[in-house]
């Protein structure tokens, strides 16, 4: 059984997860309504990815027989002052997850609970993986400044982007 105060923080961490999965997709289609189908794309796949962190979450409650409990998820912002800054806002919003599962994990540590540490370190290296990622397009994209012909190579080249992570951790 999982102890509460876990509970408790995996439970504001679904929701958070899933705000995240409507930020991405407010992101995604702010990039469509300006004709970044690539930026769109990519962005898509990322709410994707963030339903399923939500999915992994939820499937742990219960697989440790706790309670899922979801609770308000706010609404997200739908414009952006330019095609740079959701990127922006994505890393910023990456860092703050990222700190937020480290918060998780002082817990478990707290508790001793050494399944939910294991559980985390799925989490620890996504996130590593999350903030490089969105790092680099949004250096990218600085470094494109007023270059459309590399905005449009960036662009045509986020296109290929196809869901990887799988449904539960493994
Ligand atoms: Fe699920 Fe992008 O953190």
């Amino acid at each position: 059984m999982i102890k509460e105060s876990l509970q408790t923080a995996i439970n504001e961490q679904i929701v958070r997860e899933m705000y995240s999965s409507n930020l991405y997709l407010s992101m995604a289609a702010y990039y469509a309504s300006i004709n970044l189908n690539g930026f769109a794309n990519w962005m898509r796949i990322q709410a994707e990815e963030e339903m399923i962190h939500a999915l992994k979450f939820f499937d742990y409650v219960l697989d440790r027989g706790g309670k899922v409990n979801i609770g308000m998820i706010t609404a997200t912002p739908s414009v952006w002052a330019g095609y740079i800054q959701p990127f922006a806002d994505a890393l910023e919003h990456e860092q703050k997850i990222t700190a937020w599962i480290n918060d998780i994990a002082d817990i478990a540590h707290t508790e001793k609970d050494y399944a939910t540490m294991s559980f985390l370190n799925w989490f620890i290296d996504e996130q590593v993986e999350e903030e490089k990622t969105t790092g680099e397009i949004l250096d990218r994209l600085r470094l494109a400044g007023d270059s459309k012909s590399s905005l449009f190579l960036l662009d045509n080249e986020l296109k290929a982007r196809k869901i990887e992570v799988a449904t539960k951790a493994e």
